[in-house]
């Protein structure tokens, strides 16, 4: 029964739109409407500006965080802790507020595994830094990141009582899924036409 009501919990803050509602109310945009059209952090940032970007990406990264800590905090361990995790990402990819649209998941992820997996999830922010310093192209840092997530997760040790097999899964489809969704990205990567990342 709990583990269901923080599945359940799980999928309903994943859905919350904070790039789409801050947008809004800060600014009357709808950045699905600008820039990218992504609701994600990273079009946040190039549309509204760095406030309201990185407060969209803490946001965005609380709502996979908050689900599996609060669980975790209510007795709920092991493998469920992934389930519901997954139900927080999946809630922003195919949110109930958005007609079942959403992001591309990779800031919510961050949240998610920041708290599953902390060290293999600090590795790939440095990773994910690294490359963006590099070729200021955010979409191939989250692309890099999430091919290494199933790799890195393999060779760590997990926490709460979480079997490696069920989190290799999960980091699987995740990273199918967050390249899947940068397939816009990857074809503007490979005729040179994606935008680069300004800081402002
Ligand atoms: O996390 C999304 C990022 O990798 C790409 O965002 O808006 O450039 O498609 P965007």
């Amino acid at each position: 029964m709990k583990v269901i009501l923080f599945l359940i919990i799980g999928y309903v803050m994943g859905a919350l739109p904070n790039g789409v509602w801050i947008g809004k109310y800060f600014k009357g945009i709808d950045i699905r409407e600008h820039g990218s059209k992504n609701s994600g952090a990273t079009n946040s940032y190039r549309v509204l500006g760095p406030k309201y970007g990185l407060m969209v990406l803490a946001a965005d990264a609380l709502k996979g965080f908050l689900p599996p800590f609060l669980a975790s905090q209510f007795g709920v361990t092991g493998n469920w802790l992934i389930l519901i995790g997954m139900a927080a990402i999946i809630g922003h990819i195919l949110s109930f507020f958005l007609n079942f649209k959403g992001g591309k998941g990779v800031a919510t992820s961050l949240g998610v595994f920041l708290f599953l997996i902390p060290k293999v999830t600090l590795a790939l922010l440095v990773i994910f830094i690294i490359v963006v310093y590099a070729t200021r192209y955010i979409s191939l840092g989250s692309i890099i990141a999430a091919i290494l997530l199933p790799v890195l997760t393999f060779i760590s040790p997990l926490n709460y009582g979480i079997e490696k097999w069920p989190m290799m899964v999960m980091t699987i489809i995740i990273a199918i899924f967050v390249v899947y969704k940068h397939k816009t990205n990857i074809e503007r990567l490979l005729k040179g036409t994606e935008n680069k990342f300004k800081l402002k």
